[in-house]
């Protein structure tokens, strides 16, 4: 990084990052101008949604945000603060309802954010005109059910800042089976850590033997085995673009719908097997249970979710030190006799991300002790080059290493770069 640098963009390099981008409380607060209110950012999954008059309350940035679904089936996202003094007009994570009305003077507003009544009105006569006195809306657009809000009022589609990345939203859906995806649960957490250490842990392979030794020591060994990518020089990194960035730890089952019938199902999943086999046809038991572990790729998408196994990360940037983190566990969506795919599913999922699990609190104590370190040699860099030097693009163009290779983040950081660079 350039020496008397002003500009926080030169703090980030191809190969290294300075550690004051984890510590320094001014490049945090740029960071959500610059990045969390011109990027799209990922707001909810569409079954979240999936009846008009649903809807959520959420984040994008540090800015409180309600998504709903209109009566027409329109998504919105728009701003969670009353026109008039600036309360907040809905504090449930989620729900149901006709519209919104504020607490505090009661001022309602649609489900697509239109000022409809104020009590007592006179006394606005002459100096209020309702129609512009909507709640502040974002952009809001959804490809393969995951939606994404922005602030940039105009600026590229959603489906051009995801470009090579929507490919991998497609393969990761796959895993319904055939089945639409819903979300199953969440669970939220903190950790005492700038938002960047999560961003750059989704397509990190180097950590995985070692932080989740216990897990691997915690599974069968058809499921130690599968994860054994280590040593494996198929098991590759790809730069998508944009930030995004794939991490196929098991490139065989990248495309579930590509399969020649040898993998023998894992015998843990026998018991789903028999109860599914009473009512749906082989293939179709085969193609939900083959998915059961989810696609073998970790999916990141800049700046705020990644898709992994069977669920979705977001992230929340709370301050320089803090940041919020939320683990979706998504299954199919299909008739009651997958009941017992989804229940698995989540058992499966609590194992690794749960709060007793295995795999995220060992993540978690390694994200802590990267922000505390970060405050020891203000001088010294965090390094991004592993495997820099044998970086290639692959048949698709996109830049290429091994899974343990830090591509990933050097995607991340690069997009970063370009936007905390933007004035
Ligand atoms: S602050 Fe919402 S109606 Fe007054
Ligand atoms: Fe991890």
């Amino acid at each position: 990084m350039t020496e008397n640098a002003t500009v926080p963009a030169d703090f980030a390099e191809s190969d290294r990052v300075a550690a004051r981008l984890y510590t320094d409380p001014e490049i945090f607060e740029r960071e959500m101008t610059q990045i969390f209110e011109r990027s799209w950012v990922w707001v909810a999954h569409e079954s979240e949604l999936a009846q008009p008059g649903n809807f959520k309350s959420t984040y994008v940035g540090r800015q409180p945000v309600i998504v709903t679904r209109d009566r027409k089936g329109t998504l919105h996202t728009m701003l969670n603060r009353c026109r008039h003094r600036g309360a907040s007009l809905c504090e449930k994570p989620s729900g149901k309802a006709n519209g919104f009305t504020c607490p505090y003077h009661a001022w309602s507003y649609g489900l697509d954010g239109k000022l409809r009544g104020i009590p007592y009105p006179d006394g606005y006569e002459g100096v209020l005109e309702k129609g512009e006195l909507s709640l502040k809306k974002l952009r809001t657009e959804s490809y393969g059910g995951m939606v994404f809000a922005t602030f940039a009022e105009d600026g590229e589609s959603l489906e051009d800042f995801l470009g090579d990345a929507k490919l991998w939203i497609d393969r990761f859906m796959k895993q319904g089976g055939g089945y639409p995806i819903k979300v199953l649960g969440k669970h939220q957490f903190k950790f005492r850590g700038n938002w960047k250490i999560q961003l750059e842990n989704t397509t990190d392979g180097y950590h995985f033997p070692i932080v989740h030794r216990s897990w691997m020591a915690s599974v069968d060994a058809e499921t130690a085995d599968m994860m054994s990518f280590m040593t494996d020089p198929s098991a590759i990194t790809h730069a998508l673009g944009n930030g995004h960035s794939v991490m196929q730890m098991v490139p065989e089952h990248s495309d579930l719908d590509v399969d020649d019938g040898t993998e023998p199902l894992q015998a843990r999943f026998d018991h789903v097997v028999a109860e599914l086999s009473k009512t749906l046809d082989e293939a179709q038991v085969r193609k939900v249970v083959r998915a059961m572990h989810g696609t073998g790729f970790n999916l990141n998408l800049f700046p705020n979710v990644s898709m992994s196994a069977a669920f979705f990360r977001v992230l929340r940037p709370i301050s320089v030190n803090e940041t919020l983190i939320e683990h979706v566990a998504i299954g199919p969506d299909g008739p009651p006799e997958l009941d017992i795919v989804n229940r698995e599913r989540l058992r499966i999922h609590e194992h690794f991300q749960g709060p007793f699990g295995f795999g995220t609190p060992d993540d978690a104590e390694g994200w802590d002790r990267v922000q505390r370190g970060a405050h020891g040699g203000p001088d010294l860099p965090i390094l991004v080059n592993r495997g820099l030097a044998r970086e290639k693009a692959s048949p698709e163009g996109w830049p290429t290493s091994h899974v343990t290779d830090e591509t990933g983040m050097r995607a991340a950081y690069a997009q970063w770069k370009e936007m905390m660079g933007d004035d």
